[in-house]
């Protein structure tokens, strides 16, 4: 059985199936609203061992959209609290008789681990600061849906991306679809070493700005680090924060996107959250998209729907 680990091993034609499927999907259920039945009969289990909003509640719909059942479990209030690993946690709730796993975990390589462990399919909802597909791939069909194409576009991911799975997610499969990609941020805050991996390094957003035809504007993971984190916010924002003066030098056509959650005033200012630039809500409504097709391509349909 198919699982969806990580961006970093998935090929420019599998992304591009992903995509396609995705925007195919939210045509056919009517902007993701609407219900079919690919998956009735199939269950889908949503292992979360980290807080979210955006992906487990899209994962959750996705599954239900399109005909199946869900299973929710939290480790907060579970026999975990009684000293059930996650291994051993993980084969109990697949013998409930589930076809999916969406698993979200602090430690890197979570996903990986449960698919040696598990037969049904896995597929990951953030392992750590490792990756986080389907948020890549719920960006790249924003950025798709308003572009036409990724070949050929600057996409600058800012802020904190030491600790984002989304940035690692967007590097790997941007770079795979032909985009000229920038990680952005403080020194402390971003490694050398992508320079050598070919990605252009920046330290001063000012000075790409006016070259970006997409910012993708990171959080601070404030939860990862644990020294007390340089730059202050206060200094963060002075540097990086979009903001209307920053909106002033940028191309008329910028995307402002944001994987969420948002900190107003850190990373970016309310009235650029909500301007005309921002695509964030359309961000949130494509992760369903990419979710569904998540959930049928590794059921082990055809990329062309056909069944
Ligand atoms: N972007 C994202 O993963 O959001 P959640 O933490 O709310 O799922």
């Amino acid at each position: 059985r198919p699982d969806l680990l990580d961006m970093e091993g998935l090929s420019a034609d599998e992304i591009r199936a992903l995509l396609d499927t995705a925007q195919k999907l939210k045509e056919m259920t009517g902007g993701c609203r609407n219900k079919i039945s690919l998956l009735t009969g199939k269950t889908c289990a949503n292992l979360f061992f980290e807080n979210s909003t955006r992906t487990r509640n899209s994962f959750s719909l996705a599954a239900r959209r399109m005909g199946a059942d869900t299973v929710e479990f939290s480790s907060s209030g579970s026999s975990v609290t009684k000293g059930e690993t996650f291994v051993d946690t993980a084969k109990t709730i697949e013998a409930m008789g589930v076809d999916w796993v969406v698993t979200r975990h602090a430690v890197p390589g979570t996903p990986h681990l449960l698919s040696r462990e598990l037969a049904c399919s896995v597929i990951n909802a953030g392992d750590g600061p490792h990756d986080h597909p389907t948020q890549g791939l719920l960006d790249m069909l924003t950025i798709l849906q308003h572009r036409g194409s990724i070949e050929g576009l600057t996409v600058a991911l800012v802020g904190d991306i030491a600790h984002s799975r989304t940035a690692r997610a967007n590097i790997w499969g941007l770079s795979k679809l032909g985009a000229h990609v920038i990680v952005c941020g403080p020194p402390t805050l971003v490694s050398p070493r992508w320079s050598e991996l070919g990605f252009e390094v920046a330290h001063s957003l000012d000075e790409i700005l006016p070259r970006c035809d997409v910012l993708n504007l990171l959080r601070i993971q404030f939860e990862r680090q644990s020294a007390r984190p340089f730059p202050s916010v206060h200094e963060y924002a002075a540097l990086y924060a979009m903001n209307r003066a920053r909106m002033k030098r940028a191309k008329d056509n910028i995307l402002i996107m944001a994987p969420g959650p948002i900190n107003r005033g850190v990373e970016i200012t309310p009235e650029v959250a909500d301007g005309p630039h921002s695509v964030i809500l359309e961000q949130v409504t494509n992760g369903i998209a990419v979710r569904m097709a998540a959930l049928w391509l590794t059921a082990g349909a055809k990329s062309n729907l056909t069944t």
